[in-house]
């Protein structure tokens, strides 16, 4: 039962004192958002991961690549711990090294390597947070960079002043709504299909490209439509609708805004009272924002609960494990990444944390 569990926790919390530190992603469910020291988005959990210098043990509730993220920033004899293995990102495996630089090796075929007379090379890899270190490192022996999805304008920016075109992975919404939205066509933004043989991607679209997009979505954002929208203005014609720049581009240009996990939650808190609210995000942030913000009526877009499965994984079971095994002096799931990429990883966030959004 979960009193027990959350007394089991805050015993465990208690004893470790600041040899702890717990991070929690906006998403995670509230019964474990309560035990987090801080609560945010990914970039801000990724900030967060740095500061904490003192702590021992981080343990890192929301999904894998997070915690891999949090170890790259972690300082010497710090430990990442993510309470549930199996919280990955369905949008993040969507893009594996074996692939991604297939497709790579296509391209640079393609535009061959000269920079141009402005000195940017002919492509410039851009990686989504939601990937593997593997990725990470990709970008980061390639001139490339991470983005969040409260940076990637600035990110955009920072990769197009470097770069004649972006390869954007694994996000094909992130990717298409950011680049629109700085005024690049939706004809430049071929998607690359990892699924066709060699070959197979068109390759005029390619040499056409300002920015390429890989065929990789959020099973969560990808939910909602146009349709949702029209309804919740059809029921509230003063309804402000926001969604997460992970959803699809026809929803982005129906809402009134887009923005990171961070945007929507400061949006709701700066917005006048009695603000009515219809938001495309992840159902575990959007019921707490409601819960907090009772001056305002705010519901989500999708009818149909939407949590985001793999964040879900994380349960205060796992927590209260993981805890008290810390108290026992083990360290369980710990997550490392490993020595050979590393370095070209962290370069990559390097790079993003030094852009300035
Ligand atoms: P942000 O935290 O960057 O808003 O991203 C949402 C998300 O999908 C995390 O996996
Ligand atoms: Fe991955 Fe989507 Fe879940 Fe975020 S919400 S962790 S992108 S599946």
């Amino acid at each position: 039962p979960v009193p027990e569990l959350e007394a089991r926790i805050r015993a465990a919390r208690a004893t470790l004192g600041d040899r702890l530190v717990i991070l929690g992603h906006y998403y995670q469910r509230d019964e474990v958002v309560q035990f987090a020291d801080f609560v945010g988005d990914s970039f801000q959990l990724a900030q967060q991961s740095t500061t904490r210098t003192d702590a021992e043990f981080v343990v890192f509730c929301g999904v894998h690549f997070m915690a891999e993220t949090a170890d790259l920033l972690a300082s010497p004899g710090q430990s990442v711990i993510l309470p549930n293995l199996a919280a990955g990102c369905s949008m993040a495996d969507m893009a594996d090294i074996d692939s991604v630089s297939a497709c790579w090796d296509q391209l640079t075929a393609l535009y061959g390597t000269e920079p141009d007379e402005q000195g940017r090379v002919p492509v410039i890899p851009v990686t989504y947070m939601n990937s593997s270190a593997a990725l990470k490192a990709f970008c980061g022996d390639r001139g490339g960079i991470v983005c969040t999805s409260s940076n990637a304008a600035a990110v955009l920016e920072w990769a197009f002043q470097r770069g004649q075109r972006v390869l954007f992975f694994p996000d094909q919404h992130l990717g298409r709504n950011t680049a629109k939205a700085m005024g690049v066509g939706l004809d430049e933004m071929p998607l690359w299909d990892p699924r066709k043989p060699l070959g197979g991607n068109d390759s005029q679209a390619l040499t056409d490209a300002r920015v390429v997009l890989w065929r990789g979505w959020c099973s969560v954002h990808q939910r909602f439509t146009p349709e949702q929208i029209a309804g919740a203005r059809a029921a509230n014609p003063d309804v402000r609708v926001i969604v997460h720049p992970e959803c699809p581009v026809e929803v982005v240009d129906a809402a009134d805004e887009a923005g990171s996990t961070q945007y929507i939650k400061r949006a709701v808190e700066t917005a006048p009272p009695g603000t009515a609210f219809a938001i495309g995000t992840e159902i575990n942030m959007v019921r707490r924002l409601a819960e907090q913000h009772p001056e305002h009526t705010i519901t989500c877009l999708d009818p149909v609960i939407c949590p985001c499965s793999t964040m879900y994984r994380i349960h205060p079971a796992y927590l209260a494990w993981v805890l008290e095994s810390l108290v026992r002096g083990e360290v369980v799931n710990q997550v490392r990444v490993p020595a050979d990429v590393a370095d070209s990883a962290r370069t990559a966030l390097q790079r993003m944390l030094a852009v300035r959004p």
